[in-house]
């Protein structure tokens, strides 16, 4: 089996830890782990299967003498936007988990179990879509082929991991009535809810929202869908949560969604409200899949269904899914 060098870009944040770790758990064939980050970190270690390895400086210099085949980039979007095209251009397949490049026509947004087939489209830089979305496609896809979605509206539950690590820290320190060393959130987070991640638009939306809706469209390579969102931050760690109201083209047949769902790669089905089983960020954490429940008719609309999905943001919201790309682009090789 062909083994590669693979680089993890933004390897001392919450994203990078965890494709560190999940590279290691699903066996990635790594040849050498490359962890980059910024002058802050370089002199401290990540742990790769058993091993300490340094991190080194992000930087062109860096990038150009190891060429690796992957890079699973998770720095931000103003570094991805600075080293992932350097990156792609020493020959690097640069997945990136930043917003830098989701929206470029020229760039595969992908969620393995929708649209697998554009990975093989790239230009050397994948997207990986934002977290809220991957999970909702995920649940959409199979639904969206038999019964055609016509309009969506989603709210969501966001964990404060989604915020990186300054946002987790910020909980930590409300726990312990500490005084935050950075204030993540614009207000506490401990024992509030936040509507507002990412910043505002004219439109009085946020960016958060504004990509639930175009990057499902791109995703599900249908521009007609209508997405309305709204994406809330709430003092929570295991994952994020959605509210997903469903309006189709088509009447459906219940025990058919239900069956479809459950049969669906990457979808665990926790719908058994009665015997008090529902999806929830304390089961989804750490865990890959993304869970679905509470699955119900919409009587207010014709061909309504209500749906609340639960998965771990950091796992198939990030790393997982950067991971499951790179799994299918050597698989074509
Ligand atoms: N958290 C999520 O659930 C989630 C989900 C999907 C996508 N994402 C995206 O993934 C990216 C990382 O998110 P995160 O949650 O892991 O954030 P994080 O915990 O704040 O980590 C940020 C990482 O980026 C590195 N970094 C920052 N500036 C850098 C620079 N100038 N050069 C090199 N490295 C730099 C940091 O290195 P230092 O430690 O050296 O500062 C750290 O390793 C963001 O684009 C985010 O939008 C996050």
């Amino acid at each position: 089996m062909n083994t590669y060098d693979v680089i993890v870009a933004g390897a001392t944040g919450m994203v990078g830890r965890k494709m560190i770790q999940v590279l290691e758990e699903r066996k990635f064939p790594v040849e050498r782990l490359i962890p980059l980050a910024s002058e802050r970190s370089v002199g401290k270690e990540v742990e790769f299967q058993g091993r300490k390895v340094p991190v080194e400086l992000l930087s062109a210099e860096t990038l150009a003498r190891y060429k690796a085949p992957i890079g699973l980039f998770s720095a931000g979007a103003s570094v991805s936007r600075e080293f992932g095209p350097i990156a792609a251009a020493n020959g690097t397949l640069v997945i990136d988990n930043s917003s830098a490049f989701r929206m470029d026509p020229a760039v595969p947004l992908v969620v393995p179990e929708v649209n697998r087939e554009m990975i093989f489209r790239h230009n050397g830089i994948i997207a990986n879509p934002n977290c809220s979305t991957i999970q909702m496609v995920v649940a959409l896809k199979p639904l969206h082929d038999r019964y055609r979605v016509k309009r969506v509206i989603v709210s969501t539950y966001q964990s404060v991991t989604g915020a990186g690590q300054r946002g987790f820290d910020q909980l930590m320190s409300e726990l312990k009535n500490e005084v935050p060393e950075f204030q993540k959130f614009p207000y506490q987070i401990l024992f509030n809810c936040l509507p507002h991640i990412d910043e505002f638009t004219d439109d009085g939306y946020t960016k958060e929202e504004h990509k639930m809706i175009n990057e499902t469209q791109k995703i599900m390579g249908d521009a007609s869908i209508s997405v309305s969102a709204t994406c809330v931050r709430v003092p929570t760690v295991g994952g994020h949560s959605e509210s997903v109201n469903v309006e189709f083209e088509q009447p459906f047949d219940m025990d058919d969604v239900i069956t479809l769902l459950s049969d669906a790669k990457g979808i665990i089905m926790q719908n058994d409200p009665k015997n008090k089983i529902y999806p929830m960020p304390i089961w989804a954490h750490d865990k890959d899949e993304t869970f679905v429940g509470r699955v119900r008719r919409d009587f207010s609309v014709p061909n309504g269904l209500n749906l609340w999905i639960v998965a771990d943001n950091l796992r198939k919201g990030a790393a997982t899914n950067a991971v499951q790309i790179a799994e299918e682009w050597i698989k074509g090789q």
